[in-house]
């Protein structure tokens, strides 16, 4: 563990949560060391009796440590956002329902396919995620398209990240796959220990140099009740604090690393498919299409504000963490139901997984995370 890790876990130690263990919840979440404990047993998991296994056994978590990726280049972005036409007629058709989840962000959105979508709808939709942080498509038929189909219109938002120790789908590795069920209860094993709650706030693969912008979530099997993703809006985060501290933070650089989800999957024996990188991104970043301005530091991947002494970012970092951590009001719960399909934009939201549900129960879902521009200092 590097030196600035090390670091980062003392500062932990007076917050709610230290983001090595921050890093394990998202392996877990992930499904990386449930799966991987299965393949360490080379046969398959033994299951509960009457289960008849994952609905779409296709996106099973895979693990191949010698799966390997070049290092990510920077490639040129323009957000479909841009293209949109403002009142979204593409996206928003007569038969259409949506209703705010809250004020500041989340909306429920049934009436409408998403595989159906134009590409001025997608267009549409990226303007309406940046908009509204995070969107909640019910009865989408997405899950069952195929993944080529889901694929491509992922690739409309961006080139699909393909995550460097997360299970994905054999010969998919666009698809970031969050897998737990009785056999496969590490979730619960890591986090029933020493934690008191079991909430991780990131943003997503946030130390890649262009990191996500819209991103796909689409369930497979859920859990009756628990299981939600939590949301928070980055920007209403921002817009709370007062003008002098804004001008503080704007400016200030943080580092964001990948090391430590590396090592902690090597350490299981999973893979490593892309070497970690550690990238600095700005503390507030700005919107491409909207120009809204929004925190971007978050407890999985941020490790250290640029140019200050240890103690200093400690404290800054550690008062930021608790200022989006409290703000229940300005939070969501995305709840699922079978077909839903979440849509969020990564550059404006942290999120938490909840694993509340009991540890008999299976879930299962898919991610697809399209990666957008560099980010824009505010
Ligand atoms: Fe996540």
């Amino acid at each position: 563990m590097s030196g600035s890790l090390n670091v980062f876990s003392i500062e932990a130690n007076h917050t709610s949560m230290a983001p090595s263990v921050a890093e394990k919840v998202e392996d877990v979440v992930n499904g990386t060391v449930a799966s991987l404990k299965q393949e360490s047993q080379g046969k398959e998991a033994e299951l509960a009796p009457k289960d008849k296994g994952p609905s779409y056994p296709f996106y099973y978590p895979h693990f191949d440590v010698s799966e390997k990726f070049p290092p990510t280049e920077i490639f040129e972005f323009t957000d479909p956002g841009t293209r949109a036409d403002p009142k979204k007629p593409h996206l928003l058709g007569p038969n259409t329902k949506t209703k705010d989840v809250s004020p500041y962000l989340g909306t429920e959105i049934s009436g409408v396919q998403i595989s159906e979508l134009t590409k001025e709808g997608l267009d549409e939709l990226a303007l309406y995620a940046a908009e509204r942080k995070v969107l909640l498509f019910r009865d989408q038929n997405f899950k069952d398209i195929g993944p080529e189909k889901q694929i491509e219109i992922a690739k409309h938002f961006g080139p699909i990240q393909k995550h460097p120790t997360s299970g994905n789908a054999k010969g998919y590795p666009e698809f970031h796959v969050v897998y737990r069920d009785a056999d496969h209860d590490r979730f619960r094993e890591y986090l029933g220990g020493d934690r008191i709650n079991h909430t991780s706030w990131h943003s997503d693969v946030s130390y890649e140099k262009q990191t996500p912008g819209t991103t796909f979530f689409f369930i497979l099997d859920q859990p009756e009740s628990g299981g939600d993703t939590l949301f928070l809006s980055q920007a209403e985060a921002y817009r709370r604090l007062s003008p002098e501290f804004q001008k503080r933070l704007e400016g200030l650089r943080a580092v964001h690393s990948a090391v430590a989800q590396a090592e902690h999957s090597r350490q299981r024996g999973g893979p490593v498919r892309r070497e970690p990188v550690e990238t600095e991104h700005p503390v507030v970043r700005q919107h491409p299409v909207t120009g809204e301005k929004a925190l971007y530091v978050n407890q999985g991947f941020t490790r250290r504000i640029v140019g200050y002494k240890v103690e200093e970012s400690e404290y800054l970092l550690k008062f930021l963490y608790d200022h989006i951590s409290k703000g229940s009001d300005f939070q969501i719960r995305a709840t699922y139901e079978p077909g839903t399909v979440v849509v969020w934009d990564n550059r404006l939201t942290a999120h938490s997984a909840t694993g509340d549900f009991d540890k008999a129960i299976r879930r299962h879902a898919v991610r697809l995370t399209p990666q957008a521009e560099v980010p824009i200092p505010a």
